[in-house]
């Protein structure tokens, strides 16, 4: 592989398991000569996670819940001891109450509403807040959205208004961290099956849809994703900022 992120190091938020699609990023970071900081959210995930650090490259496994700024600010402090500087962060992170993701959006609940952008949405600009002070220049942040931020897809409810949120916080954040140069740019995937995509209602049926009517008859894979990750954390990607960019077979582009 080439050594397209040599001398760069990553940090990975959201690997929980083999089908994350973190797990697709930091492999493809790695392949490409980055060297990873992984997290894990918990117990649950911890072992998984220390696993695949063991196996790529090496690098720290750290716990980190994105829902306490405590847990956040021990991040920043392990890795500015552990590593100095980062070039890359990676905000593969999102969680809805699996009630809230069927059914009638209206019949969300305050507090499921709450959950969902704070964990999925305001977690970006916690981090970015936090860790800024240590992403060197040239950096690259990323994050995961859907299509759901800007269609109605059922079932998607309030995973869709938190990625909305996210979307929006990625242009704001682009123009806070620009003045640092650091590139702040969503990843819009088609659908893929992981643990998070498994709790929305019909998902299957969004599956075939897209392999259906896609214009390159397929879904993606979190392949796909990790090839366009490492494009952005390189400098190849140098002038995007601020940008959703689809990763989706061509999926969002299909009219009638
Ligand atoms: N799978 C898809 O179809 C698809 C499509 C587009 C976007 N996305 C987005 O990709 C991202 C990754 O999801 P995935 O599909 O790989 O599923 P996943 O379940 O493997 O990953 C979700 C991750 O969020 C983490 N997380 C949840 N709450 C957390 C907390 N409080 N603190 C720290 N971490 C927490 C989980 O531990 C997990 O690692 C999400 O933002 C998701 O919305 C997924």
């Amino acid at each position: 592989m080439s050594a397209l992120l040599e001398g760069k190091t990553a940090l990975v938020m959201g690997v929980a398991n083999r089908w994350s699609i973190a797990t697709s990023i930091a492999r493809a970071l790695h392949e490409h000569g980055a060297r990873l900081a992984l997290t894990y959210e918990g117990e649950r995930t911890k072992d998984e996670v220390e696993k695949l650090a063991g196996e790529l490259g090496g690098g720290l496994a750290l716990h980190c819940d994105v829902a306490s700024d405590e847990s956040l600010a021990n991040l920043r402090a392990v890795l500015e001891s552990e590593y100095k500087q980062i070039n890359t962060l990676v905000h593969s992170i999102a969680f809805a109450r699996r009630e809230e993701l069927a059914g009638k959006y209206y019949a969300t609940g305050r507090d499921g509403f709450r959950i969902a952008l704070d964990i999925s949405a305001f977690s970006l600009v916690a981090l970015s807040r936090e860790l800024q002070p240590i992403i060197k220049p040239g950096g690259s942040v990323m994050t995961m959205t859907y299509l759901g931020s800007v269609r109605a897809v059922q079932s998607y409810n309030v995973m869709g208004v938190a990625k909305a949120a996210l979307e929006a916080s990625v242009r704001y954040l682009a123009v806070d961290l620009g003045e640092q140069g650091i590139r702040v740019n969503g990843i819009s995937a088609g659908p893929i099956k992981t643990a998070s995509a498994r709790a929305v209602s019909g998902f299957t049926n969004i599956l075939a849809e897209v392999a259906l009517r896609a214009p390159l008859r397929r879904n993606v894979s979190a392949n796909d994703v990790g090839n366009v990750s490492v494009f952005l954390s390189s400098d190849l990607s140098s002038a995007i900022t601020g940008q959703v960019i689809y990763v989706d077979a061509g999926y969002s582009i299909v009219g009638i």
